[in-house]
C-alpha cells in the first residue's frame, strides 16, 4: 500500500521559495582519480566545494540491487536511477522481471507467448533487439532464452535483427557477440538466421523522437530487407562495415545492413503472418519502433509496407498508451511516485531537460508514465537535442536549460523545479575523454548559475547524479584497475557507465541550519534521495518510501 497524501514534515516547514532538484546525467563520485576521470581532470571548482560543507555532502549508491537490478554487478542505468529518484521505491526492474519469468517457466504460459505461438508452424518468428550483455535495454542470454523456448515449441524459422552496442559494454564486442549468436543459432535445430541489422545509434533505437530517421533506416533494413550494404553473412557484415570506408566505423554507429541469399535475397523481411518479439526490456528506446509495427495510422515516416504481424515487446513500454498491447513480460508496476503525491498535494513543478534525456525527467522519473498527473500543476518543457554525435558539440543543450532552469526560478510560478543535464552521460558515452572533461566542466558552471539564483531566492536545492559515466573513461584491468591500452597506445575508451556511487549535496538559504544528512545510513541508494528533496519541500516521509537522507 502507498500513501496517496503528503504530510507536513515534523520540523522543516514548508517554503514558498521554490525548491530545485538537479540531476547530473552520468556524474559518478569514482575512486579513480586518474586523468581517465573526466570529472576529476575538468575544472569543477563548484561541485568540488559542495564536498567541503559539513554533513551536506555525501555519495548513494546507484548500481546493482539498490536500484533494483539483478545483481552488483549490474552497472547503474538512467531508467533504473530516475525510477528509483522519482520513487523513493527500490522496485524489481525489467532485466530482473525477465530474468524471474524464464527461470520460472512463467514468460511462457503468459498471454503474449500464446500470442506469437499461433505463427511458430506456418510462418517466421523475428526478434530485434540490443545484442549484447549489458544488462541496460537487453540482455544476449534472455534472447537466446526465448528463442529456445520458441524453438521447444515448434517454431520453424526464426530471424534475429541486431543492434550492435559498443555503448552499454566496450566498441568491438559486436563481432563476439555476434560469433556467440550464430552459435547459439545453430544449436536451435530449426532454421534460425540473423537477418539484418546496424548499429544502436543509427539504426532502430531512437528514443523521445530525437531523429525519427534513425526508426525508419531500422524498418526498411528489418521489415522491407532494404538496406544500402547487403552481405551473406552477419558476421562479415560487421567486420567489414567497422572498417568504414576509409575512416573507422564504431559498433554503436554502424550504417544499416540486410543479410541475403546467394541470389541477393533478404533472408528475414517480415511478412504478414509473421511474429515480431522486440527483445528489450527497457522502454525508451523501443517506443517508437513500437508505434511503426503497432499502429495502422502512422506518419512519422513512409513504411511503404505494413505487415500484419503478432507483434509483442518483450514489456509493455508504455503503460499510459499500452504500447504495445501484447508483451511478454508485464513490467514493473511502480506507484505512488513523487510526482503524484505532489500534484495530490497541489505543489507547482517545473521539470526540463534536452529531448535526449528528457523522458528522462518526465516518463522515467514519473514511474513510466507518458503523461502528467495534474497537468494544470506540471509544466514540462523539452529542449530540442542536436541529431549529431555529441563529442562533436560536447556543450549539447546545458546553457538553455540552464536558461530555462533560471527562469523557471525566477518566475516565482513553481515550487519545485528539476533539471537535467546530459552532457556528462552523453558525452560520456562516445568516449571521447577531451570533449567530456570540457563537457563537466560546462555543467559544472551552470549548476553555479542554477544554485546561485536559488540562493538569491532564499530556496532550497538538491544536487545529486542518476549513474556513473564520465568519471571513467578507460577501460580498466580486472584486478589492478590499471588503465588498459591498443597496440598503437591509445587508450582504450569506456564507452558505458560506471559502478561508482553518485554525489548528494544540498543546501540553500532556505534550508533550517541545523539540517544534516544523518550517519545511520551508510548503504542508502538513490532511492532514498526522493524522501529526502520530499523533506525539503517541508513534507514528511511517506511509509511507502526509502528514508530520507536527513
Ligand atoms: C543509452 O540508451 O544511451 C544507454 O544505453 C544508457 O544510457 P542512459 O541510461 O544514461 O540513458
Ligand atoms: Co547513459
Amino acid at each position: 500500500p502507498v500513501d496517496a497524501q503528503l504530510k507536513p514534515h515534523e520540523t522543516i516547514p514548508k517554503t514558498d521559495k521554490p525548491v530545485l532538484v538537479c540531476i547530473l546525467d552520468g556524474w559518478g563520485e569514482n575512486e579513480n582519480k586518474d586523468k581517465f576521470n573526466a570529472i576529476h581532470s575538468a575544472e569543477t571548482p563548484v561541485t568540488d566545494a559542495l564536498k567541503e560543507v559539513p554533513g551536506r555532502w555525501r555519495t548513494v549508491r546507484a548500481h546493482g540491487t539498490a536500484v533494483g537490478l539483478p545483481s552488483d554487478a549490474d552497472m547503474g542505468n538512467s531508467e533504473v536511477g530516475h525510477n528509483a529518484l522519482g520513487s523513493g521505491q527500490v522496485i524489481d526492474q525489467g532485466a530482473r522481471l525477465v530474468d524471474i519469468a524464464l527461470e520460472d517457466g512463467s514468460a511462457f504460459e503468459l498471454d503474449g507467448w500464446k500470442y506469437i505461438s499461433e505463427s511458430f508452424s506456418d510462418n517466421t518468428v523475428h526478434f530485434i533487439g540490443l545484442l549484447s550483455d549489458g544488462g541496460v535495454h537487453s540482455r544476449i542470454d534472455q534472447l537466446v532464452g526465448f528463442m529456445k523456448g520458441a524453438a521447444n515449441d515448434g517454431a520453424k524459422r526464426i530471424r534475429v535483427h541486431i543492434l550492435t552496442d559498443g555503448r552499454d559494454v566496450p566498441d568491438g564486442t559486436s563481432i563476439k557477440f555476434v560469433e556467440q549468436l550464430e552459435k547459439d543459432l545453430a544449436e536451435l535445430g530449426c532454421d534460425a538466421k540473423i537477418a539484418s541489422g546496424g548499429g544502436r545509434m543509427h539504426v532502430t533505437m531512437d528514443r523521445y523522437e530525437a531523429d525519427w530517421k534513425i526508426v525508419e533506416r531500422g524498418w526498411q533494413a528489418h521489415v522491407l530487407g532494404e538496406a544500402p550494404h547487403k552481405f551473406t553473412s552477419a558476421l562479415e557484415a560487421v567486420k567489414k562495415l567497422r572498417e568504414g570506408d576509409g575512416k573507422a566505423v564504431t559498433d554503436q554507429w554502424l550504417p544499416p545492413f540486410v543479410v541475403t541469399d546467394e541470389d541477393g535475397k533478404a533472408v528475414g523481411t517480415i511478412e504478414d503472418g509473421d511474429a515480431v518479439v522486440l527483445f528489450n526490456f527497457r522502454a525508451d528506446r523501443m517506443v517508437e519502433i513500437s508505434k511503426a509495427f503497432e499502429y495502422e495510422e502512422f506518419n512519422a515516416f513512409d513504411r511503404k509496407r505494413f505487415p500484419k504481424t503478432r507483434f509483442v515487446g518483450m514489456m509493455q513500454y508504455d503503460g499510459d498508451l499500452k504500447l504495445p498491447a501484447r508483451f511478454l513480460v508485464p513490467p514493473p508496476a511502480i506507484s505512488g511516485v513523487s510526482g503524484e503525491l505532489l500534484a495530490n498535494a497541489g505543489v507547482s513543478t517545473f521539470a526540463c531537460s534536452e529531448t535526449q534525456k528528457f523522458g528522462h525527467v518526465t516518463f522515467f522519473w514519473n514511474g513510466n508514465r507518458s503523461g502528467y498527473f495534474k497537468e494544470a500543476l506540471e509544466t514540462y518543457v523539452e529542449i530540442p537535442s542536436d541529431a549529431v554525435p555529441f563529442n562533436e558539440a560536447p556543450d549539447m543543450k546545458a546553457r538553455e536549460i540552464t536558461e530555462a532552469g533560471k527562469e523557471a526560478l525566477l518566475s516565482g510560478k513553481y515550487q519545485m523545479v528539476r533539471i537535467n543535464f546530459a552532457n556528462p552521460d552523453m558525452v560520456g558515452h562516445t568516449g571521447d575523454l577531451e570533449a567530456c572533461v570540457g563537457a563537466c566542466s560546462l555543467v559544472d558552471k551552470c549548476v553555479k548559475e542554477l544554485l546561485d539564483t536559488v540562493e538569491a531566492l532564499g530556496g532550497r536545492w538538491l544536487l545529486t547524479a542518476d549513474h556513473g559515466n564520465a568519471d571513467d573513461m578507460v577501460q580498466r584491468a580486472k584486478k589492478t584497475n590499471a588503465p588498459l591500452f591498443a597496440e598503437d597506445g591509445s587508450p582504450l575508451p569506456l564507452t558505458s557507465h560506471t559502478l561508482a556511487p553518485v554525489p548528494v549535496a544540498i543546501g540553500g538559504p532556505g534550508l533550517p541550519e541545523g539540517i544534516k544528512f544523518r550517519d545511520d545510513l551508510p548503504n542508502a541508494g538513490l532511492a532514498n534521495i526522493t524522501a529526502t528533496y520530499l523533506n525539503l519541500l517541508g513534507f514528511a516521509t511517506p511509509s511507502h518510501m526509502e528514508p530520507s537522507l536527513i
